[in-house]
């Protein structure tokens, strides 16, 4: 929100140009009134409210390029342009890797506070934009937002042949593992290999495995056994069964070959 607005309103006739030198100097003065905020004599007032009036100097701020696992913070600028005090009633993020802090609730009218908010870009990849929800009691603005927006290196940048290996580790987990937990079919599939082989298992980072010819028992067991222990190749692919230190149960590992199966067969829509 523009707080303030620069207005250079100066009189003049072209009379009054006697010489080059006095346009010269007319024209540099107007430039060096009107560009920056220190032509201060010349500026309107803030507009004050009636009642309280909740305005941010910029509810937006993008932290640019930053590293994942850090601990990054910015501090907004609440003002209240009204001429009542604002209460500042509750604050909220809709991501426990948002905290905002506010050490003050109440700001008298003409006066700013600081709103910090420390965003955690632990398990985050890429662009992330999160909103912070500020509620008051100015009549207008029940509720308004700022916004923080970070782009976060990606963890995968400087893997190692055998860092590619540890999915199941760790971090890794989060992602590689853990949305997975309790599921079993398609949605474990979702969660656990969609990443790498692809929405509907139609290949990305790994090669495509359906549509494929299932019921050639070698094929479905060829699955079942990188599934389950690996590839030979090892290029990003471990063993997911338990026995070869990976997530999953023989049983689960059988309920995403199934879907495969089906999804190959055309019954998944
Ligand atoms: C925030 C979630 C997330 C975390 C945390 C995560 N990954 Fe991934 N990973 C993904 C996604 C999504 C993909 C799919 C490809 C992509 O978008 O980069 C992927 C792809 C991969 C790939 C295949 C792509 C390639 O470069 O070969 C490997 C290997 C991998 N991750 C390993 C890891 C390891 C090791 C860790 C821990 C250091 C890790 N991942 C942490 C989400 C995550
Ligand atoms: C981190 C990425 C990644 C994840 C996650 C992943 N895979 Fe793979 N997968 C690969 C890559 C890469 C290959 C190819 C390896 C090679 O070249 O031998 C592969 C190969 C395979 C193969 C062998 C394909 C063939 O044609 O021989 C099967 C089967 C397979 N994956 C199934 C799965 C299943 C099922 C899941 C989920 C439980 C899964 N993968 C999760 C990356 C991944």
């Amino acid at each position: 929100m523009q707080v303030e607005s620069h207005v250079c309103v100066r009189k003049w006739h072209p009379t009054m140009l006697t010489s080059r030198i006095q346009l010269l100097a007319i024209l540099l003065s107007a430039v060096l009134c009107c560009v920056g905020s220190t032509c201060a004599v010349l500026s309107k007032p803030p507009k004050v409210s009636a009642g309280p009036h909740i305005a941010f100097d910029n509810p937006r701020f993008d932290f640019g390029k930053v590293k994942e696992g850090v601990k990054i913070s910015h501090t907004f600028k609440i003002r209240n342009l009204g001429d009542t005090t604002l209460v500042i009633e509750k604050v909220l993020t809709s991501c426990g890797c948002t905290v905002p802090t506010m050490k003050v609730s109440k700001i008298q009218p003409g006066r700013a506070e600081d709103l910090v908010v420390v965003l955690d870009t632990s398990i985050k990849q890429g662009t992330v934009t999160k909103e912070i929800e500020v509620y008051s009691n100015d009549p207008a603005a029940a509720k308004s937002s700022v916004f923080i927006t970070a782009t976060v290196a990606n963890l995968h940048k400087d893997l190692t042949a055998a860092d590619r290996l540890k999915l199941f580790q760790g971090k890794c987990a989060v992602c590689h593992w853990k949305m997975g937990l309790g599921l079993e079919g398609e949605d474990l599939f979702k969660a656990d290999c969609a990443m790498c082989h692809g929405d509907r298992a139609q290949g990305a980072v790994g090669p495509a495995l359906a549509p494929r010819d299932y019921n050639t028992p070698a094929v479905a067991a060829h699955v079942k056994q990188v599934t389950s222990y690996g590839s030979k190749k090892h290029l990003s692919m471990p063993g997911f069964l338990e026995d070869a230190g990976g997530p999953l149960t023989a049983k689960e590992i059988e309920s995403i070959v199934k879907y495969l199966a089906e999804l190959s067969a055309g019954k998944k829509g």
